[in-house]
C-alpha cells in the first residue's frame, strides 16, 4: 500500500499504440495502489524532467487486472488514439472499475465514458478510412519478385489494427503498407514492423491505374453527384493516393450528360469482369454506398460454380432489425430475392405473428450465393464452409455499415459464424449478442423448424422462435 501523500509518478511508454505497456503498467500501479491523479504518463519517450519517481519494476506479487470485457475491448481500441491523455483516461476508468464500478460502461452520460467512447467511434472511423482509401501500386523487390506498396495517413496510430483486413484479402501477394507513424511488410507467411515512412517512399503510379479509374467509372452513378457528402466521406486528403479519384472532376462536370445518356439506355452499365487485374482491383475497391457494394456482388462469381445471381440483401437503409440468414436456396436463387422459399414462407409467417413488419426489416444472407448439389433435377443445399463464409463476411459487414441497423440478428449458425467472426452455438449462444460494433441477437434459422421431424417439438420450437421474435422487436424499438 502507498503512503497518502506521496509525489507522482512516472510511467514511460512507447511511443504509438502501447497496449502492453500500458497493461503492465496497470498492474505495478494497481498493485502500488496508485490514484490516477498520481501519475504523469509520458509517451514521448523522452526522460521525465520533472523527477517524479519512476514506477519501477512490477512487484514479483502483483496480481493480474482483471477488468470485464467491454472494458478491454474499449482500451485496446482507445489505445490507438493520438490524443496524450489517453493513458490517463483509461487508467482513471481502469481504477473506477477496481473500485466497484464494474459496469461504468454502462452509464454513456457519464463524461469519462462519454469522452472514451468518442474516441473509440474515431478510431473505427479511421480504421474504415484505412480499409476503404489505402491504394496498392506494384513495385518490384530487389530479389525481382511482385511487391504491393501503399502509402497511408491516418489520424491515429491504427496500422496494427486495420492490418488483419489487409491480410485477410491479399493473403497471397507480398504487400507493404507505409505510414508516417510505422509500417508493416507482409512477406505472404507473417506481417514484419518497419520504421515511420514518408510519402516518397512509395512508388507514385502503376500499370494498375487505367484498370482502376475505369472500374470506379463504371461503378460511379451520376445521378448520385453530391460532391459535399462525397467529400465528408471521402476527405480530400486521401484522394492524393488513389488513382481512381482522378477521374472525379470530370465525372462530375459531366454528369448531367452521362444521367442522360444512362436514361436513354435505360440500365445501368454492367461491371467490365474481364482482365484479372480489373477484378482484383475491384475486389479491392471499396465502395460508398450500398447500390455500388451491391453492384460489386452482383458482379461476383460463386465461389462454388452452379448459382444463377448473387441475391443481395433487401430493405430499406436504417431499417430497425436486420435479419441475416446462411445463404439463398433453391427459389431464392431463382427469384434474386431472400427467404422467398420454404424457409422464408415460415419466417414470413413467425414475423407477422411477432408483429414485425417485413418490409422496415433488412433481410439478408451471410453468403450471396446458392451453394448446391445437383442430383437428377434437384439442387440440394449444400452448407457453406467456414472460409466461405469468411470470403463473404466483409461484404456482409460493409452491408450492414451502410444499413445500419439498431439490431442485427443472427438467424442460425453460419450467419453468427459470419457475424461473430467465430463459430457460434447458436443454442448455448441464443439471445442479445454483441458483433463488430452492433447490438446483436443470436436465434435459430427458421429452415431448422421445418427439419424438426416431430410434431410436437416443431410447435414447440416455434412457438419459442415467435418469443424470439417479440424480444427483438422489442430490443429495436
Ligand atoms: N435460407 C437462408 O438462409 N436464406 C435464404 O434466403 C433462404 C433460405
Amino acid at each position: 500500500m502507498r503512503p497518502p501523500d506521496s509525489g507522482t509518478v512516472a510511467v514511460a511508454l512507447q511511443d504509438g499504440a502501447d497496449l502492453d505497456g500500458f497493461r503492465h503498467a496497470v498492474r505495478g500501479l494497481a498493485a502500488r495502489q496508485i490514484p490516477p491523479d498520481a501519475v504523469a504518463w509520458n509517451t514521448t519517450g523522452g526522460s521525465d524532467l520533472l523527477g517524479n519517481e519512476p514506477l519501477g519494476d512490477l512487484p514479483p506479487d502483483a496480481p493480474p487486472v482483471s477488468v470485464p470485457r467491454p472494458i478491454a475491448e474499449l482500451i485496446q481500441s482507445v489505445v490507438c488514439h493520438r490524443n496524450p491523455e489517453r493513458y490517463a483516461l483509461l487508467y482513471t476508468l481502469v481504477w473506477r472499475v477496481l473500485h466497484g464500478e464494474r459496469a461504468v460502461l454502462d452509464v454513456q452520460s457519464d463524461p469519462l465514458v462519454h469522452r472514451l467512447e468518442l474516441m473509440r467511434k474515431a478510431i473505427r472511423r479511421d480504421i474504415h478510412k484505412m480499409h476503404a482509401f489505402l491504394r496498392f501500386r506494384e513495385t518490384t523487390d530487389p530479389d525481382g519478385g511482385e511487391r504491393y506498396v501503399a502509402w497511408f495517413e491516418p489520424d491515429h496510430y491504427i496500422l496494427d489494427a486495420a492490418a488483419p483486413f489487409f491480410v485477410n484479402r491479399f493473403r497471397s501477394l507480398a504487400w507493404s503498407i507505409l505510414t508516417p507513424f510505422g509500417s508493416l511488410h507482409w512477406n505472404r507467411e507473417r506481417l514484419i514492423p518497419g520504421p515511420p515512412a514518408q510519402r516518397n517512399d512509395s512508388p507514385e503510379g502503376d500499370a494498375f491505374e487505367g484498370a482502376w479509374r475505369s472500374y470506379y467509372e463504371s461503378i460511379f452513378n451520376p445521378a448520385r453527384v453530391n460532391p459535399t457528402a462525397m467529400r465528408t466521406e471521402m476527405p480530400k486528403k486521401y484522394w492524393r493516393n488513389m488513382p481512381e479519384t482522378r477521374a472525379i472532376p470530370e465525372m462530375v462536370r459531366s454528369a448531367q450528360t452521362r444521367m442522360r445518356e444512362m436514361v436513354e439506355r435505360e440500365a445501368a452499365a454492367p461491371i467490365k469482369r474481364d482482365p484479372v487485374k480489373a477484378v482484383a482491383a475491384m475486389a479491392q475497391q471499396t465502395p460508398q454506398n450500398l447500390e455500388a457494394l451491391n453492384r460489386i456482388i452482383a458482379a461476383s462469381a460463386p465461389l462454388t460454380p452452379g448459382a444463377d445471381r448473387a441475391v443481395l440483401g433487401e430493405g430499406p437503409l436504417g431499417a430497425a432489425i436486420a435479419f441475416v440468414g446462411e445463404q439463398p436456396g433453391d427459389e431464392e436463387d431463382r427469384e434474386g430475392r431472400p427467404f422467398v422459399g420454404p424457409a422464408g414462407r415460415l419466417f414470413d409467417t413467425a414475423l407477422q405473428q411477432a408483429g414485425i413488419d417485413r418490409a422496415k426489416a433488412y433481410v439478408t444472407n451471410a453468403v450471396k450465393h446458392f451453394k448446391f448439389e445437383q442430383r437428377g433435377k434437384r439442387r440440394i443445399h449444400q452448407k457453406p464452409t467456414t472460409s466461405e463464409v469468411k470470403h463473404y463476411r466483409w461484404w456482409l459487414v460493409e452491408e450492414l455499415n451502410f444499413v445500419r441497423p439498431r439490431l442485427v440478428v443472427a438467424l442460425g449458425g453460419t450467419a453468427a459464424l459470419a457475424l461473430a467472426n467465430k463459430p457460434v452455438s447458436v443454442l448455448r449462444a441464443r439471445g442479445p449478442a454483441q458483433f463488430d460494433g452492433f447490438a446483436g441477437y443470436v436465434t435459430v434459422h427458421p429452415s431448422y423448424l421445418l427439419r424438426l421431424p416431430d410434431e410436437t417439438a416443431k410447435r414447440a420450437a416455434y412457438e419459442q422462435f415467435c418469443s424470439d421474435l417479440a424480444r427483438i422487436r422489442e430490443l429495436a424499438a
